[in-house]
């Protein structure tokens, strides 16, 4: 059910773990499977410059992390407030519909952590 992107984003996803010395941390739950998702990121002058998650969700989930994780890199804040879970699933190339809710919960941790800076 998965495309041929997604499986191999979450046979080798990137920027799995934590970061020690992280500028803000969040943590989201989703309501629709109870799954979660932590997101690290380091912040300097404005700019992501690490981020980092540890998920207990399915394959979307941890594919849908794995390239948010990469889109925020490099970003500035301002920049990274402005990405959705529908430019995650773009990235790709779709998610099936029963998988949207676990790309919204990167959405919200996404979100979540960039309030707590
Ligand atoms: Fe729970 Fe995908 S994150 S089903």
């Amino acid at each position: 059910m998965y495309n041929e992107k997604v499986l191999k984003e979450f046979m080798k996803p990137q920027n799995i773990g934590s970061i020690d010395n992280a500028t803000t941390v969040a943590e989201v739950g989703s309501p629709q499977c109870g799954d979660m998702t932590k997101l690290y990121l380091k912040i300097e002058n404005n700019i992501i410059t690490d981020a980092k998650f540890q998920t207990f969700g399915c394959a979307a989930a941890i594919a849908t992390s794995s390239v948010g994780t990469r889109m925020l890199i490099g970003k500035s804040t301002d920049e990274a407030k402005k990405i959705t879970n529908k430019d995650i699933i773009n990235e790709l190339g779709g998610l099936p519909p029963a998988k949207i809710h676990c790309s919204v919960m990167f959405e919200e941790v996404m979100q979540k952590a960039l309030e707590n800076f």
